[in-house]
């Protein structure tokens, strides 16, 4: 059931491009793909995402994304934190779950603690029969499929997805975007798992840098705008199946702190498309070489030649539509983890302490 792959994780992270298109084809069929009239966001004031894990870095994503495209405010929350902080509602926001399982102890919580001070619950997650599911007012499906591997990989991608369709209905809704430019970036999504295969190649060069990165204390990564969140999940995904303590910061946030960690065996990896924010990023990358870090620049062929120079190592992306690098750029942070852990022999399917589902407190 591997399908000769070695583990779940490196099956679920390479069938990402045929699981998205497969969803991405399915929503267009039953009409989730323009969310039909069912989910109208004109007299929605605010929205508020809850989750926890790498869903959690999915609503961060979510986040920039609807103030981009919709101009709509956006709360985001760790579920662990919104149940008990009991933030005030407004009663025309809609509260979102996302949830790969939709079994999490604390979504759920969180869902009930919000059910009767909002205009809407909206579940989104990869298990429609689900606890979440069945206690929400509308449901979306991220069709990832089965996810084995306790690290989340697809799930993550698919959630993305499901996300940006959800913003660009807000964006027309709300008169943001008009139904042309909606459509255009429909037709983006529709090319990105042809992007996504792309990425993929860089399983080699990946696998390949990964003995050096498994030798590391101690790994950051940088990332600016929606870059910020992947950052975060690179971290995450590195230290529970590496072992290897990882931080994701924003890359702004650098010289308020974390710079005083760098030093020649710190690992800084860097993710960084060329796009309006690069050379902000460019300028904290600098910063980090000019105190010996270990910089590996992830980014597409203008980025990579613009700033590569001086670099510990580059990994080329293709070129990506802005809204859409979050969802492809997941795919390198996922290889690093796995072929880090991969090169540690640490057990990438079970990580230690870990469960799939969260169903405790
Ligand atoms: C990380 C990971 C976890 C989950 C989190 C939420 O790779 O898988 O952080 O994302 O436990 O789980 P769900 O999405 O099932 O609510």
């Amino acid at each position: 059931e591997k399908a000769g792959y070695r583990h779940f994780m490196a099956k679920e992270i390479a069938e990402q491009p045929v699981v998205l298109a497969d969803a991405l084809r399915e929503a267009g069929r039953d009409g989730t793909l323009s969310l039909a009239a069912d989910l109208d966001f004109r007299d929605v004031d605010r929205l508020t995402l809850v989750a926890c894990g790498t869903a959690y870095y999915a609503c961060v994503v979510a986040k920039y994304w609807f103030e981009q495209v919709a101009r709509l405010p956006v709360d985001v929350d760790i579920a662990s934190e919104f149940r008990y902080r009991d933030p005030p509602l407004s009663p025309k926001s809609w509260a979102i779950f996302v949830s790969q399982s939709g079994e999490t102890a604390d979504t759920l919580a969180a869902l009930r603690h919000a059910r009767e001070q909002v205009a809407r619950i909206v579940a989104v997650v990869n298990v429609p029969t689900s606890s979440i599911a069945r206690e929400a007012d509308a449901v979306l499906p991220i069709r990832a499929g089965v996810e084995v591997g306790v690290a989340s990989t697809k799930a993550f991608t698919c959630q993305l997805a499901t996300l940006l369709l959800m913003a660009l209905k807000a964006g027309q809704d709300r008169g943001v975007l008009t139904a042309e430019q909606v459509a255009a970036h429909r037709a983006d999504l529709a090319a990105l798992p042809g992007l996504m295969n792309h990425a993929l190649r860089l399983a080699e060069p990946i696998a390949l840098l990964a003995e050096d990165l498994a030798e590391a204390q101690d790994i950051l990564f940088l990332g600016r705008g929606a870059m910020y969140p992947l950052a975060l999940e690179g971290a995450l995904k590195l230290k529970e199946i590496s072992y290897i303590h990882a931080e994701g910061y924003a890359s702004g946030e650098l010289k308020h702190g974390p710079i005083a960690l760098i030093d020649a065996r710190v690992p800084v990896i860097v993710m960084a498309p060329r796009d309006a924010l690069f050379e902000k990023t460019v300028s904290n990358m600098q910063e980090v070489m000019a105190r010996h870090g270990k910089v590996l620049l992830i980014s597409d062929a203008r980025g990579v030649a613009e700033a590569g120079a001086g670099c510990w190592r580059c990994l080329t992306l293709p070129e990506v539509p802005d809204l859409l690098a979050p969802i492809l750029y997941a795919i390198p942070a996922q290889l690093l983890a796995y072929h880090t852990a991969v090169a540690k022999g640490t057990d990438v399917d079970q990580p230690r302490n870990l469960a799939k589902s969260v169903t405790v407190e």
